[in-house]
Formats: structure tokens, sequence, C-alpha cells
């Protein structure tokens, strides 16, 4: 039977993991899938993560199965970091706990399909090169709006206004809550303001996808467009991880929260939600959750993730400003001011797929395909090198 497959390529983003731990150059840089990197080049573990973990250890009394929406207390907590503490929507907001980001969404591709099997999710062109693949994967029909003008570096607001006019009622918005994933490059406030007008007066359902909350501007500042778009929905989805804020990658913990029009909807939703998830996973894995529902709640540790979370983001800020200042240096006549105008980890670069493939073979440098980098990959020790190199193919 199994003769009948027809082999596929690595996934582009996964596949450089493995091409840069091969590659035995010693400048090699990895600025490719998106981990959060310190100056040593280290993806570390939170001291406040160690703490829970620790905590979780000596605590925990069983490893009996969890339900299928996780534990409610989790639930909870991550409801309010998400939506705010004062959520005006809270009971008729269901959130269950999932494994990673990639999980959230694709119950809530399962979720939204029963609902409305004939809907089209719009998103994002660019956009994360899992979110096709995932959620058309899992049925979906998707089209996409225009978000990033790769020549001019900027945001196509207007284009994307546009489209977004067009757009048949019921239809499902996905938007990146915050660090666009691949760009960087996020609208302001004002502009999140007229997407949710958008949004709202056409009756189309926002699909928040938040995987990068603190990692722009600060755990409240970046759920603007969260709350923005809650303030006015009458139904909604936010798929959000725990992998980048607290460097949880391989626990896979995140969250689905659907918004649905009153609290007895909320109630079913909740009932076919759990129903897909027992039907794919059974249960959400725990350890990550449990350890992400300690830090919350616990004033101390919370306090001192904060802080971690700051000086990721601050590091993120500053190598850019780096990385652009180095290039500044070596090619004046190019423009690069929009990575340090983009947040999170990822700025397109600028450059074609072939010079793409040309620091790959000949610096060592590796990269998504359309030329995304993971800015944490820059270092104090690597800055110049990667300057350097860009400037030759360039
Ligand atoms: C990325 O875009 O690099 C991250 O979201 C990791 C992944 O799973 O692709």
């Amino acid at each position: 039977m199994f003769e009948s497959l027809k082999a596929l390529p690595p996934d582009a983003i996964l596949k450089l993991i493995v091409e840069h731990q091969n590659d035995p150059r010693a400048e090699k840089i990895d600025l490719g899938v998106g981990v959060y990197r310190d100056e040593n080049g280290v993806t570390p573990i939170l001291s406040a993560v160690k703490k829970a973990e620790q905590y979780v250890l000596d605590h925990q009394e069983t490893k009996a199965y969890t339900s299928s929406a996780g534990d409610p207390v989790f639930n909870e907590v991550a409801e309010s970091l998400i939506f705010g503490s004062d959520s005006a929507l809270a009971d008729r907001t269901t959130t269950l706990q999932s494994p990673g980001g990639s999980g959230s969404l694709r119950v809530a591709a399962g979720l939204i399909l029963r609902a409305n099997p004939d809907v089209t999710m719009w998103v994002s062109d660019p956009t994360w090169n899992n979110h096709v693949p995932l959620l058309g994967g899992a049925g979906l029909r998707l089209e996409s709006y225009p978000y990033y003008d790769a020549d001019d570096k900027t945001l196509r607001i207007d284009a994307m206004l546009e489209t977004l006019n067009k757009i048949p009622r019921d239809d499902i918005v996905l938007l990146h809550g915050c660090c666009h994933n691949p760009t960087g490059m996020d609208p302001s406030r004002e502009q999140w303001q007229q997407i949710a007008d958008i949004v709202a007066d056409r009756e189309l359902i926002p699909f928040i996808d938040f995987a990068y909350q603190g990692l722009a501007n600060g755990i409240e500042e970046d759920a603007y467009a969260v709350r923005v778009m809650a303030e006015r929905a009458t139904e909604m989805l936010v798929s959000s991880s725990f992998s980048k804020n607290f460097g949880l990658y391989r626990d896979r913990v995140g969250t689905l929260s659907v918004v649905s029009r009153d609290a007895a909807a909320s109630k079913i939703v909740y009932s076919q939600a759990c129903q897909i998830v027992r039907t794919i996973y059974s249960v959400p894995p725990d350890h990550g959750a449990a350890v992400v529902n300690h830090i919350l709640r616990d004033a101390q540790l919370r306090a001192e993730w904060e802080v971690e979370l700051g000086e990721m983001r601050d590091r993120l800020k500053l190598v850019r400003l780096q990385l652009v200042e180095a290039l500044q240096q070596r090619v004046p006549e190019h423009n690069f001011s929009h990575i340090t105008e983009a947040n999170g980890m990822f700025s397109y670069l600028g450059i074609t797929p072939e010079q793409v493939v040309r620091l790959k073979s000949d610096f060592g440098i590796y990269m998504e395909g359309f030329g995304r980098i993971n800015v944490a990959g820059i270092t104090g020790q690597n800055v110049a090198y990667l300057a350097e190199s860009i400037a030759e193919i360039l």
C-alpha cells in the first residue's frame, strides 16, 4: 500500500535546523527556525521556568489523564493573559489547553469546518509557512489578502483594507496578533482600529494567531489587536502559544480561545472542541501548562518571568539595531531600516531566493528561502561576519 506514496521535501523551516547542525564550518550562523537565542547563541531555559518545573515535580500528585480541554485552572489564567483580567467576554469565551499553537490551530480548523463547511479563511500574503499546509490540510478553503510589499518593505495596508472590504460576511480573517511571521511588520494601533472596523462592519470573524505575546513591546501592549477585536467581535478565535514567551518550545503548550455569541453557544463550542481533541490527541500534554500555570499564579515567579521576557524583547531590538548599523557601514547604498521597524524574531532581509542559497552555500548562513531571518541568531560575535557576507552577495 505505502509504495503508492511519493516522498515529500522536508518542511522549509524545520530542515534548516538539521542542515545547520550538520554544517562543519565554525563561522556558520542559524537565522532559521523561530527560537530565541541569547548573546551566546543558546536557547536558555528561563530561570522562572526552571523554578516552576521544580515546584511541579515536587507537588504533582498524579500522572492520570487530564480532560480534553486540559487544566481549567491553567485555561482561566491563560485566558486572562490574552484577553485581560477584566475581559467583558469571559462568560461567552471558552479556552482549551492545546499542544502548542499548531495544535490549537488544528482544533480551530476542525471546529470551524463543523460550524460552516463552506467558509473561506483569509490569510496574509505572506504568512507563516505552516499556516497553509496546516489549515488547508485540515480541509479549510484558503484565500489570501495583501499584507507586505517586499519591494517597498512596508505594509500594504490600503490594499489589505480594500480586500477585507470585499470579503463575504461570516468568512474568517486570520491575523497575526503581533510580531507578524514572517515579516515582523505589524499594523499600528490606528491601523488595527481600521481593520477591526471593517471586520465588525462586514460581520467577518477574526481569528488571531497569537504566538509572540510579550516579544514586541510588552505583555499588555502586544495584546492590543486581540483586545481591539474583542471589543467589537460577536464571535472570534485566538490561538495562543507559550513556546516563545516562556521558551517552552518542545513542551508544547498553547491555548485555543473561542468567543461565541452567548454563554449557551459557548458551552456547545466547548463540547464540540473537546470531541475534536478526543479524536486527534485525546488530551493535551500537561507539563508545560503546569509550569506556565504556576508562574502566572505565583507573584514572585511571575515578576521574574516578566523580567526575563523583557530581556529577550530588549535583545531582539538591540540585535536589529546592530545588524542595520553593520550593514550601513558596508553597503550604505542599501536601506535596511525596515529591520528596526519590525517586531519580534523575524524580518525579511530583502534579498532574492538565489541570494539566500548563496549565503548558505558560500558563508554557512541559514535562513528561510524567501530571506526571512530570525534576528535572535545574531550576536555581538557574528554580526560583523553576517553583514560582510550579506554585502558580498549584494
Ligand atoms: C517559525 O516560524 O520558525 C516558528 O513558528 C517555528 C515553526 O514551527 O515553524
